[in-house]
């Protein structure tokens, strides 16, 4: 009993307030603690969009160049960590892997459990944005049988990534500029997305006090669902399958009857009903990387193919359903030769960003309740129990 409002999949309650990020979706804005997106693309790097969404302001210089030496410095992964990873099978799927790594974390860090000291609660945010790629980076090396590497101090946040991924001993890592400009943009664009699923998740689970360890966990199994984060592999998947700009024809219209089952992935957002400020710049860098990297990828005349026939697409077109943000990020991180088990992975690593300052805010925060929904019941009336032999 009771009177709530009904509303399925939060399409009109907000949860909370918030300072860290501002959409309009149906202007197509997006900011980050008041700095549009575009100019962070422009202008500025991951590393330093991750301070200004955990402490609300730009760093100067000095603070910066503080912030890079901590998080450079929590990186390491522990050595027992990594019989996490060498428990798993050899194909488990890397999002398996980054989720229960990332929940072991509490384990090992026991000093930072105490939610209500504010240095505990920033330590857990550095160590979480620190040793996230770390551990994505091992996860992907134990997938295919080679040897985790270390963190290279001397190397900024993106190409240390990079360097953990591909590193082979013995031979330098030879490192297209542009591709980790290119990794770095597309962090940038996923670092925030205010009360998206999996930070809503981030915020549900924090409410309860949970370490932020666990928290995090949570948010990446939100985010690994094809709605969400895992959307950028489902894009992949299925530009392969369509195989041939001839076919996409076929594609459009499957995907528009309803019992087929079948969406097109990297189109439509819950919020953005008009264009995903994102997309427009990916989808340039989209080119860049592809001319720069000198890749003649047949997959792109799929995905512009695509595009150019649903824009057209009167069922699209009245749907308000255009390309997302992951429908060009997966191309990117196929040119940049990321295996696509991965790409949800890069996703996270990114969003770990965002999932921490709203963790953060969260406690701070004097409004925060658990988060604790209501329902509408619509289950049998009161009825007495009969015993097992008389039913
Ligand atoms: N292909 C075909 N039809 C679609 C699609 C699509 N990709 N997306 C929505 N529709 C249709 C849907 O069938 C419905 O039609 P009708 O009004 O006739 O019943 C209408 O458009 C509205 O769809 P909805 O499911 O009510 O919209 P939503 O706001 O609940 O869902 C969404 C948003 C992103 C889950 C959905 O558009 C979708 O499933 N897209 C494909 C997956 C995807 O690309 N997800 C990544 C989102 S962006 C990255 C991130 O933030 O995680």
């Amino acid at each position: 009993t009771g009177y709530f409002t009904f509303d399925p999949g939060f399409m009109s309650t907000a949860s909370t307030r918030s300072a860290v990020t501002f959409i309009d979706g149906d202007a197509g804005v997006l900011m980050y603690r008041g700095y549009p997106i575009e100019q962070l693309a422009k202008q500025s790097s991951f590393l330093e969009v991750a301070y200004l969404l955990i402490n609300g302001e730009l760093p100067d210089q000095a603070q910066f160049s503080a912030f890079e030496h901590e998080v450079t410095h929590h990186t390491m992964m522990h050595e027992a960590q990594k019989n996490f990873l060498h428990g798993f099978h050899y194909d488990a799927h890397p999002m398996a892997m980054l989720c229960a790594s990332v929940a072991s974390l509490s384990a090992f860090y026991h000093d930072t459990l105490d939610m209500g000291d504010p240095e505990q609660r920033r330590l857990a945010a550095i160590r979480l944005i620190a040793k996230v790629p770390t551990i994505a980076a091992a996860a992907y090396r134990y997938s295919i049988g080679w040897p985790v590497r270390y963190p290279r101090n001397n190397l900024e946040y993106v190409t240390r990534f990079l360097h953990m991924m591909f590193e082979v001993p013995s031979e330098p890592l030879q490192l297209s500029p542009v591709a980790a400009k290119a990794l770095d943009l597309l962090f940038i664009l996923h670092a925030d997305h205010e009360q998206n699923a999996s930070t809503s998740t981030v915020r549900l689970v924090g409410s309860t006090g949970a370490n932020p360890y666990a928290c995090v966990a949570a948010g990446i199994a939100a985010l690994w669902g094809p709605a969400h984060g895992g959307a950028n592999e489902a894009v992949l998947k299925m530009l392969a399958e369509i195989g041939d700009a001839k076919n996409v024809g076929k594609a459009v219209e499957k995907a528009k009857d309803k019992n087929s089952g079948f969406r097109l992935m990297g189109f439509g957002h819950r919020v953005y009903k008009n264009f995903d400020p994102r997309a427009t710049i990916i989808r340039e860098m989209c080119h860049k990387v592809l001319a720069d990297l000198n890749v003649n990828d047949p997959l792109l005349d799929v995905a512009m193919e695509l595009e150019q026939a649903a824009l057209k697409d009167s069922y699209f077109v009245e749907r308000k359903l255009y390309p997302n943000v992951d429908f060009y990020s997966g191309i990117i991180y196929k040119a940049l030769k990321l295996p696509t088990e991965m790409f949800t992975v890069m996703f996270a690593i990114a969003r770990t960003a965002g999932w921490v300052a709203h963790w953060l805010e969260q406690h701070l925060d004097p409004e925060t309740k658990i988060g604790r929904p209501r329902q509408i019941y619509t289950g049998s009336p009161k009825r007495d129990y009969v015993a097992i032999g008389k039913r």
